[in-house]
């Protein structure tokens, strides 16, 4: 069975070296030399340690379904030396809105899916939820993007998209954690 639960572990060890740490919105998570991504619920020695698991989509439609499958990379290409951590936090009042509210703010209004369509197959993504294993989780979305360095200018230009969106309105705690494979 494909693992859901994954464990990102900041510490000593692990394949990525943390090149950036910072705090988009609110507090940045603590610096630390390396970054791992270890399948399941890692018992930890590092100096912090965040989990969540992979699910189903709850917002894409039919043509989008189809145009992700299309067109998303797997994780782990050689060339994808780049990687960027992005644990999110939403409001309340993210969580008050039903469904098809949510779905609105995130496509309709911020066209979230289509801007990040465009930097499809040069990044490879993977989001893992976190409300889902615990209230007590510090955030509710752990996001992991990889790709070759000649594409950071592109990720760079969703990234400044996203973050000028309708949706953007309702992130309450942001981080970005950088990292390189060497
Ligand atoms: C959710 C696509 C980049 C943050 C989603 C969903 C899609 C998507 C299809 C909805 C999943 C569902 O139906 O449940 C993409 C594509 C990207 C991209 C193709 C291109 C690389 C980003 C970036 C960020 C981000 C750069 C962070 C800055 C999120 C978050 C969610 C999400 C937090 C969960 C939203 C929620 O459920 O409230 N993305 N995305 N995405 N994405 Fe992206």
């Amino acid at each position: 069975m494909t693992e859901r639960l994954w464990t990102f572990v900041a510490g000593a060890d692990g394949p990525w070296r943390m090149t950036e740490v910072r705090g988009v919105i609110g507090e940045p998570l603590p610096e630390a030399p390396r970054l791992d991504r270890i399948a399941g619920d890692a018992a930890t020695t590092g100096l912090w340690s965040l989990r969540g698991i992979t699910s189903n989509e709850r917002y894409v439609n039919r043509d989008e379904r189809q145009a992700l499958a299309a067109a998303t990379p797997t994780l782990g290409r050689a060339q994808a030396v780049c990687a960027v951590l992005i644990p999110i936090r939403k409001s309340a009042a993210w969580w008050a809105l039903a469904q098809d509210e949510r779905r609105a703010v995130m496509e309709e209004q911020s066209h979230h899916i289509a801007h990040g369509l465009r930097a499809l197959p040069a990044v490879a993504r993977r989001l893992h939820h976190c409300r889902d294993l615990s209230p007590d989780e510090p955030f509710d979305f752990l996001t992991w993007f990889e790709f070759a360095p000649e594409h950071a200018p592109l990720f760079d230009d969703l990234l400044a998209r996203l973050r000028a969106s309708p949706e953007w309105v309702y992130v309450e705690h942001e981080c970005e954690v950088r990292a390189r494979l060497d």
